[in-house]
């Protein structure tokens, strides 16, 4: 993390990750964002598997991978085969459901548990993968020297997060990380040196942060133009909270504070 921007970190665990996504607040995210719990849906796995290099053969490791969406996208479509790795019961149990439904169990497997003890041994997986999730992770060089230790030899990481860019004043940074639980966003450069630490060649990083704002609207919209249906399965009160947390991170991405990136690196 750059020390110039870097923000005091938030003192969320995994039983707060495991609160909101066992409850409401999870069901509205997926009714927001889709099955696929990331900026961008489908179309953003697949970008992200093709600068992964997915194929046929691929041993694929989605680490946070809630309602295994993303997995059944890529078995589906390049036949790999992915493990979905989640702290969240419910999450777990929900992807376990909807793989069976699709058809897809031969080819995917969930497991329940932390990013930051990967219950996998060492050099299990051709690609560790991950969408957006990351934020949640309290010790981000620990989850990607868990990564390193899990990849074969020549294996990659891939993955997009949401990133801090800009300097904020403690209190707006508080607030934005307070809204989604997350103890503490990493920058791209940051992410860029933990990567070069654990031993990964950098393959390619971006800066998506354009295309995050430009959701984050759309996100808003959502929100707002489902206000009645929202207020009638949540309530008011979870309602008014999301619009107005919502907004801050609407505002903080417009001013570029806030945004995300994409990651990809190389075991040596
Ligand atoms: C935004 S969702 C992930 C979305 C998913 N990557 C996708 O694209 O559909 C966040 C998920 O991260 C999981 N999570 C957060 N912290 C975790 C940790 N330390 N270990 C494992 N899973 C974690 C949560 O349980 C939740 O299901």
């Amino acid at each position: 993390m750059n020390k110039n921007i870097e923000c005091k970190r938030l003192d969320f665990t995994i039983g707060d990750v495991n609160e909101i996504y066992e409850g409401p607040v999870g069901q509205l995210w997926e009714e927001l964002m889709g099955e696929e719990i990331h900026v961008g849906g489908e179309k953003e796995t697949d970008i992200l598997a093709r600068k992964a290099g997915i194929k046929r053969t691929s041993c694929v490791l989605d680490v946070c991978s809630a309602l295994g969406g993303p997995a059944r996208h890529l078995a589906r479509k390049y036949e790999c085969k992915v493990t979905g790795l989640d702290a969240t019961e419910k999450m777990v149990n929900e992807a376990v459901s909807r793989t069976e439904r699709d058809g897809l169990s031969h080819l995917i497997n969930f497991r329940l548990g932390n990013a930051l003890d990967m219950p996998f041994h060492a050099g299990t997986f051709d690609t560790v993968w991950g969408q957006d999730a990351w934020c949640y992770i309290t010790d981000k060089e620990r989850l990607i020297r868990e990564a390193n230790r899990v990849l074969k030899t020549g294996g990659v990481i891939a993955f997009t997060d949401w990133i801090q860019n800009g300097k904020m004043a403690d209190k707006e940074c508080e607030e934005l990380n307070t809204f989604m639980a997350f103890p503490y966003m990493e920058t791209l450069d940051g992410y860029e040196e933990i990567l070069r630490q654990k031993d990964f060649v950098i393959i390619e990083k971006e800066d998506l942060s354009k295309d995050f704002a430009r959701h984050c609207h759309l996100y808003q919209n959502g929100l707002r133009n489902g206000k009645e249906k929202i207020i009638s399965n949540y309530g008011k009160e979870l309602y008014l909270a999301a619009d107005e947390g919502l907004n801050k991170w609407v505002v903080a991405a417009d001013k570029g504070k806030v945004g995300r990136g994409r990651l990809i690196g190389k075991k040596m």
